[in-house]
């Protein structure tokens, strides 16, 4: 993968580290990759250009912990006490600003003593940069849970140049007006000098909110920040739709032993006719409820038949601790339950339930073994799932049913777009995927993969990392002159 920036340094900054600190019963110590988009996205680019990467290593109450390196990166870890796990990552951060982003499936909840650990830890994420960065080196800030820190770091260190981007939507101006610190959180993204989003209408939505909230004027993709002293800067605030290194996708598709463990897995779930494969954290924005129903009651209806269709549904344990994933899995759990309980055989389960992290290599095999993927989210930032299951089908058969509320749908055009509110149009969709014949297959998957070849991470990284370097070689030009 050639990204062709010419960064020097690069500092990455997310909640977490790409990997997971994990500790046994015996004490011993194993690290994990980290759940979610965000690594899979971002873990390609800096595998080639190397950076130091500041993040929480995913354990309460760690003691400090010294740098360490992994393959071309120095991890430097940012310790959270139990209370700051608890009020600034489950609370602030997935039970305020999480559901709020995501269009209130979920009601956020407003607590000032989690703004409170949301500023302070921000802050600490800002000073550990600040103390690592070189001169002049280029920073990247990552979601929702750091949206304060690009303001403080450009407090602290005027001479870096700094990107954030943003993995979630990013709400409309009338659902963000209810955060009782918007005007902060505006403020401190502005911080940035480029500023990435998923969507069009995301970046539509930030832009309104910073002349809202922030009386920054907009010109295009511009935002215009004035200072106390009233210096103007040109902040960009567009999109910069996120992606997969579809390249090695596509390499470990095509190779033999994962192609033997995808018929494999056909043959573990019963050999059936069709295989439909859903795979998300278990998060209340996948719609993984309104999935089940809509195939659930197919089932009860003898629309589809139990013995020659299985379901897969892999459900990565998430955020477990907060009452709304809890409540989430309860629910899940019940329902897959009784679907297998009323159509199951001895034989034959119509949804394999599966509540448990795989290796990349698995996963690869999934996509392989399954002619349907199915993407129901209510509400998401981009789903790489989607991208994933297309670079995955070199042979161009299988089907995309992909909600019209994930970011993805603005590129995908050709997948079968469903409205997972709609059960009735669920159930069609279903139908229509299931029974969809190959031709109609190839030519939408042919076309899928096309979009998702040519807009891939190196791509995607390109151009954002690519505005980042324009603007720091600007900046390097007027300090040297
Ligand atoms: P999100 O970032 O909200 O979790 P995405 O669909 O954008 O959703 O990204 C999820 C990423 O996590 C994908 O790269 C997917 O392959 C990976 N993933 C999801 N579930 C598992 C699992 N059980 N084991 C391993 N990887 C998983
Ligand atoms: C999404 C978010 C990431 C987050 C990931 C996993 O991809 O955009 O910021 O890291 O989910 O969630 P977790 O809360 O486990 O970090």
């Amino acid at each position: 993968m050639d990204l062709g920036v010419g960064i020097k340094e690069l500092v990455m900054v997310s909640n977490r580290l790409p990997v997971d600190r994990a500790v046994d019963e015996d004490g011993n110590v194993e690290w994990k990759t980290s759940p979610g988009g965000l690594v899979t996205a971002v873990e390609p680019i800096v595998q080639q250009l190397g950076c130091i990467w500041v993040g929480w290593p995913g354990d309460a109450g760690s003691e400090a912990m010294e740098p360490f390196d992994v393959d071309r990166m120095r991890l430097v870890p940012v310790s959270l006490s139990t209370e700051e796990v608890e009020e600034y990552y489950e609370g602030f951060s997935n039970g305020t600003l999480w559901p709020l982003y995501h269009d209130v499936i979920a009601q956020p909840e407003y607590h000032r003593e989690w703004w409170d650990q949301y500023v302070k830890v921000n802050r600490r994420f800002a000073q550990t940069v600040a103390g690592q960065a070189a001169k002049g080196a280029v920073v990247w800030v990552h979601d929702y849970q750091l949206q304060l820190v690009p303001g403080m770091l450009r407090d602290l260190r005027p001479d870096l140049t700094i990107g954030f981007f943003l993995h979630i939507p990013f709400p409309a101006r009338r659902l963000f007006a209810q955060l009782p610190w918007r005007r902060p959180i505006i403020q401190g993204i502005l911080g940035a000098d480029v500023i990435g989003f998923q969507t069009v209408h995301d970046a539509e939505s930030f832009r309104e909110c910073a002349e809202t909230y922030a009386g920054a004027p907009t010109h295009g993709n511009l935002v215009m920040v004035s200072d106390a002293l009233d210096n103007t800067r040109q902040v960009i605030a567009q999109e910069f739709p996120i992606s997969i290194d579809t390249g090695q996708f596509a390499q470990m598709a095509a190779d033999p032993d994962i192609q033997r463990r995808a018929l494999e897995i056909r043959k573990e779930v019963g050999s059936p006719k069709k295989l439909l494969l859903g795979v998300d954290r278990l998060d209340y924005t996948k719609g993984i409820r309104h999935r089940l129903k809509a195939y659930g009651e197919l089932l009860a209806e003898g629309e589809i038949d139990p013995e020659q269709i299985v379901l897969i549904q892999v459900a990565t344990p998430s955020r477990e601790r907060v009452d709304a994933y809890q409540l989430l899995r309860d629910q899940v759990e019940v329902t897959v339950g009784r679907i297998n309980g009323d159509y199951g055989s001895l034989g034959h389960t119509p949804v394999v339930y599966l509540h448990q992290g795989f290796s990349r290599e698995e996963m690869v095999a999934l996509y392989l073994a399954a002619d349907v993927a199915v993407v129901t989210a209510l509400r998401d930032g981009m789903n790489l799932v989607a991208k994933e299951y297309v670079a995955c089908r070199l042979d161009e058969t299988g089907v995309l049913m992909l909600s019209e509320f994930a970011g993805a749908r603005d590129e995908l055009d050709e997948a079968i777009l469903v409205n997972p509110h709609d059960i009735e149009g669920m159930k069609a969709a279903f139908l229509r995927s299931i029974h969809m014949p190959p031709r109609e297959q190839k030519r939408r998957m042919a076309a899928l993969r096309e979009t998702v070849s040519q807009n891939d991470v190196a791509h995607w990284a390109a151009n954002y990392l690519g505005s980042l370097a324009a603007i720091s070689e600007q900046r390097s030009t007027v300090v040297d002159a």
